[in-house]
Parts: C-alpha cells; structure tokens; sequence
C-alpha cells in the first residue's frame, strides 16, 4: 500500500523535517560541499535508513540531526521546532562505540541514568531496575559485572546498544552500529534491534529511528524507506518505501520481494558509486 503521508511531504506532521539542508567545510573561498539541497519528512514511529558511496555524507547529516553540527543552509525541525543542538529525545551511536574501559557492562549502561539528564528524576532503584530491564533486552544477562576487553566484538556492540536505550531516548540515530560484526552476529543484532524499535507493537507505540549503513541488505530488511544519497556531495538520489509485510525475519530475508528490492536499490548505487570515480 502506498502511504500518501510518505510522499506528500506538505500534508504530514513529520517527526523530523529536513528543508534544503546543505553543509559545507573549510574556507569559504573554497569549501568543501558535504551535502547539498537535501529535504526529508521523517514519520514519527519510522525506521529509516540511508545508504550512499563512501564520503557521499551520510555521517554529516546523522551529525546535523545530532545537533552536533549546524547545516550550512536550510533548516532542521523536530516536532516542529528548530534542531540547535544535541538533545536527550535524541539517542546517538556512532560506528567507534567508544566504552569505557574502566567500568564494568553494568557500569557503561548505566552512565548516562546517573550522569546525563535522562537519569533526572529517577531514583537509583528505579535506575538500577532500568538498567536491568536493557540488559536484558539486549541478551547480556550474566556478563553485567565484566569489563570490554572480557567482551567479544558482538557483545560490546550490544553494551553500545544497551547504553542507548537505558537513556529511552524517541530518536534513535544510528551511524553503522553493526559494520564491526561478522555476518551472523549482525543478522542477530538486526532483528534484536527490530524487536527494541518495536515492530512487534502498533505503529504509534514505536521509535522512530534514522539509521546509516553501508550494507544494502540490512537497510532494506530494517526500514519502513530507504534513502539513498548521491556521490559527493550529498543530494537525494531516491528514496525506497519497503513494503515487506513486518515482523520481518529470516523467512523476508529468503523472499524475492527483498531480492529484488535490495537489486534495485544496488544499482542505484552502483550508478552512484561509478560516477565517484569518473569525477
Ligand atoms: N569536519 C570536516 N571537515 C572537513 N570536511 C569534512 C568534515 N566532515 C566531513 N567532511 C567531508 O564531507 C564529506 C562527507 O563526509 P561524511 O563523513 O559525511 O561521509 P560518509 O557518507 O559518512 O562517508 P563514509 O561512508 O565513508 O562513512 C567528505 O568529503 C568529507 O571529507
Ligand atoms: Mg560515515
């Protein structure tokens, strides 16, 4: 079914709204243009993943949607009201998932609740019991008390997840999360991360999520549409609605519909990908 609420970016009430948004670096005699004109309703409730080449600035628009940088030109809204820094609605995880190597898995999780503000207001039992809850959501029961280097790549990516979702943030922006994993631990972590999003519950009950990967297979197994940017600089080149019936699992990986989605939107890249090198 095709959602007019997807493509008539007039008549929606977006979570996020980018407007002709452009960034660029360095001296402006001679800048360096990351990502040009791009506009983007994002649904409440939507997974949405971006794809692009290399350098094409997918992290640049993750960072302005951060509050991390400020878009060069255009404009930024989330509910309406101007983006103009990092705020805790908003949950971000980057590709160096950065833990600190001093604190125990409980310990990481648990940092944001007792330093950052979407800790205010609770209490340390209440803390500790949300704590509890990530931890288990993300299958780390047994290891709370283990420090990273005891960790394996997959369960540290987990801890990352579990620090993410212990603060309940709305938003969650995700700058390839997976990219460090094997292939099967990463297939594990996408449906776990499907099942966090909520896609067992109704529509209104989830997050809403923008999430980078260079992977096409796994942007079009976790999302509602795929974006798929242009070599650099940065433009919209295409956006894809998948419409793969949800719970998704191994049964969509296996389908045509999500072969035949994830040929369409290679060769869009390829296209992409070729014009890099010719420029
Ligand atoms: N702080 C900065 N200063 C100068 N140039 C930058 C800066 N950040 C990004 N760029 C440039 O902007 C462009 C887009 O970079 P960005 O990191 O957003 O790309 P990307 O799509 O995330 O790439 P990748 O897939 O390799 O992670 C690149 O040409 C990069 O060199
Ligand atoms: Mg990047």
């Amino acid at each position: 079914m095709t959602d007019a609420r997807m493509t008539d970016a007039t008549m929606t009430d977006a979570k996020i709204r980018l407007s002709g948004i452009g960034k660029s670096f360095g001296a402006p005699a001679a800048p360096v243009v990351a990502v040009q004109d791009l506009s983007l309703d994002i649904q409440p409730g939507e997974f949405l993943t971006i794809v692009g080449p290399s350098g094409c600035g997918k992290t640049t628009v993750l960072n302005m949607l951060a509050g991390l940088e400020s878009p060069t030109t255009g404009t930024m809204t989330l509910d309406g009201r101007p983006i103009r820094g990092p705020g805790a609605e908003r949950g971000v995880m980057f590709q160096d998932y950065a833990l600190f190597p001093w604190k125990t898995v409980r310990g990481n999780i648990g940092f944001g609740l007792v330093h950052g503000p979407a800790g205010a207001g609770l209490s340390a039992a209440e803390r500790e019991e949300r704590v509890r809850r990530v931890i288990e959501l993300v299958g780390l029961t047994g290891s709370e008390e283990k420090y990273p280097h005891q960790l394996s790549g997959g369960m540290r990516q987990r801890v990352a997840l579990a620090r993410l979702m212990a603060n309940e943030p709305q938003i969650l922006l995700m700058d390839e999360p997976l990219a460090a994993l094997d292939a099967q631990t990463r297939i594990i972590l996408q449906d776990e991360l499907l099942r966090i999003w909520g896609q067992d519950k109704p529509a209104a009950e989830r997050r809403t999520v923008v999430y980078i990967t260079h992977s096409i297979d796994e942007a079009v197994f976790l999302a509602d549409r795929v974006v798929v940017l242009s070599s650099h600089p940065g433009r919209l080149k295409r956006i894809v609605e998948i419409d793969l019936p949800r719970p998704r699992d191994d049964a969509t990986r296996l389908s045509k519909g999500f072969a035949d989605l994830c040929q369409s939107i290679w060769q869009s890249i390829r296209e992409e990908a070729y014009r890099a090198t010719m420029t």
